[in-house]
């Protein structure tokens, strides 16, 4: 299996999000969410944008043990900015760079501080005082715990949910990732689409599986019939 990121519907709706966010009126607020469950490619995606070169930003990732000075040292880390012994003048010192740069600050795993009121509402001051974008990734939990943040949430103009993959992105995974020729049945990539519950990860153990049957049988098409289907995945979930 090849290692590369594959552009699915989802990654696409994360580039049109910050393009929207970088592009957006100057009376438009600049945060945007990115929330999704687990599994579903929210981290691939947005640390390869933050990879491209035409992004300009910085990539933090928040921990549960996270504290507003914690997170706050993370940034400056990332910003090459001296952390300073008052809270206020490492914020300052974020603020000049994230402007001066023109940054877009992408906060991943935000779920661990969502209920943090001073981690989010310094974020919102960071956010307020710069007007760059601000993008925050998470799963169930800050969608939920946002709405109730109505200062954070009406600076909210973008909103990407991530689904779970349909059968057009299972082709294309199986299509960019897989190093063998191999033409697999439609009903095939249907089962590992409904097996893995659309999640990446098991979406691309499963076409490993597979092309390591196309390697020992050398066929150069697989269907069902030439599958142990309960080797596929490990998921016990009843089949949909
Ligand atoms: N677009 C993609 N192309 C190729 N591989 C992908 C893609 N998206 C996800 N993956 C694979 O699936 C795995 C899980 O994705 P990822 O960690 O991005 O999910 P997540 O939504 O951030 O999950 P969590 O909420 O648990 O952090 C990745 O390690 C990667 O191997
Ligand atoms: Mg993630």
């Amino acid at each position: 299996m090849k290692n590369k990121v594959v552009e699915v519907k989802n990654m696409i709706k994360t580039e049109q999000l910050l393009d929207n966010l970088l592009n957006r009126s100057s009376i438009v607020p600049g945060i945007g969410l990115i929330h999704g469950e687990s599994g579903f490619g929210k981290t691939t995606a947005t640390t390869w944008l933050f990879n491209q070169d035409s992004v300009n930003g910085i990539f933090v990732r928040c921990y549960k043990s996270d504290t507003l000075t914690s997170l706050l040292e993370s940034i400056a880390r990332q910003l090459a900015v001296p952390v300073r012994h008052n809270l206020r003048g490492t914020v300052d010192g974020i603020v000049e760079a994230i402007r001066k740069e023109e940054l877009t600050l992408f906060i991943d795993e935000a779920d661990h501080v969502v209920s943090n009121a001073r981690i989010m509402e310094t974020l919102r001051d960071i956010y307020d005082a710069t007007e760059q974008p601000l993008i925050l990734v998470g799963m169930e939990e800050i969608a939920r715990r946002i709405s109730q943040r109505k200062q954070m949430f009406n600076r909210i103009s973008q909103w990407v949910e991530f689904k779970a993959a349909d059968l057009e992105d299972v082709s294309l995974f199986a299509r960019e990732l897989m190093e063998v020729e191999v033409e697999i049945d439609e009903a095939l990539l249907d089962l590992i689409r409904k097996r893995s519950n659309g999640v990446v990860r098991s979406i691309t153990s499963a076409l490993d599986k597979v092309e390591k049957i196309v390697l020992a049988t050398g066929v150069d098409r697989i269907g069902l019939e030439d599958i142990d289907a309960s080797q596929l995945t490990h998921d016990v979930r009843r089949v949909r």
